[in-house]
């Protein structure tokens, strides 16, 4: 062997072990998905929240089966009076469950509404990112609507939602697959208060006030006349005995996924 073939050899040798090492190392190397900056851990952002609201959620338990209940519903917001409508439902200890929408929350200055619901015990609900009739989308489609806005609630106030509510009361057997798929119940109404259309208090508030013991009461926030019609239908329900309660807390046990809820029924 000539002198100048050892270093060439080793060299070679060298290069072999480094590569198939590196092949080894490619093959066990855990598929780890790097986190996004904007990404935060939901589960840390749950725990800051929890220290910075001592008992947060508070978990109330009620049963509905043998007092009077009944959930308020808010659709459409966050917007520009729900911080008037928090307000009044914190000054009679009330919680209702808000359905909101993504464009929405992704509107609100700092999620500052979003996170106020989250803290004062309210219960959050998915009604879409941009409010079509879901019933109309693709399966991707529906899922996207869905998946974003949770998301984003995720982020905002560390709470993952459970329950949906489909634009329009518009669903079908694809919007509850994918209702499923991403853990959430569908949740439409037992009375509808039709305050979208009669932006009237008094009638919104006369209407409102017919609920039967487990209704679920559908309401929209952004209307000024619908907060409005608010305190005198806490008023004339509490005269009537009910307990205002959120969805979740209605049922007083996890919701199935994807299946569709009107009212607890009465028994
Ligand atoms: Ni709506």
């Amino acid at each position: 062997m000539r002198v100048w073939v050892m270093p060439l050899a080793l060299l070679a040798l060298a290069v072999c072990v480094t590569q198939s090492v590196a092949q080894r190392h490619a093959a066990r190397a855990p598929q780890v998905v790097p986190m996004r900056a904007a990404q935060v851990d939901p589960g840390q952002l749950a725990r800051r929240l929890a220290d910075q609201q001592p008992g947060w959620p508070r978990s109330r338990r009620f049963d509905c089966a043998r007092i009077k209940c009944v959930a308020l519903t808010f659709d459409d917001g966050p917007g520009e009076h729900t911080g008037r409508l928090l307000d009044l439902l914190a000054q009679r200890h009330v919680r209702a469950t808000f359905f909101v929408i993504g464009e929405m929350v992704a509107a609100d200055r700092d999620g500052r509404l979003v996170r106020r619901i989250a803290q004062e015990g309210h219960e959050l609900g998915n009604h879409s990112w941009s409010h079509p009739a879901l019933a109309a989308l693709s399966e991707e489609g529906v899922r996207r609507e869905l998946r974003q806005t949770g998301d984003l609630v995720q982020r905002l106030t560390g709470v993952r939602m459970r329950l949906m509510r489909p634009p329009y009361g518009a669903t079908d057997a694809q919007v509850a697959a994918e209702a499923r798929r991403e853990g959430l119940a569908q949740i439409l109404w037992s009375l509808d208060t039709l305050d979208w259309r009669d932006r009237v208090t008094a009638t919104v508030a006369r209407r409102a006030e017919t609920a039967t013991p487990g209704a679920i009461v559908l309401m929209h926030d952004v209307h000024r006349t619908t907060v409005d019609a608010v305190p005198q239908v806490l008023d004339t329900l509490a005269r009537k005995g009910f307990t205002f309660v959120t969805v979740s807390e209605l049922y007083g046990r996890a919701l199935v996924p994807g299946r569709e809820y009107l009212e607890r029924d009465p028994r």
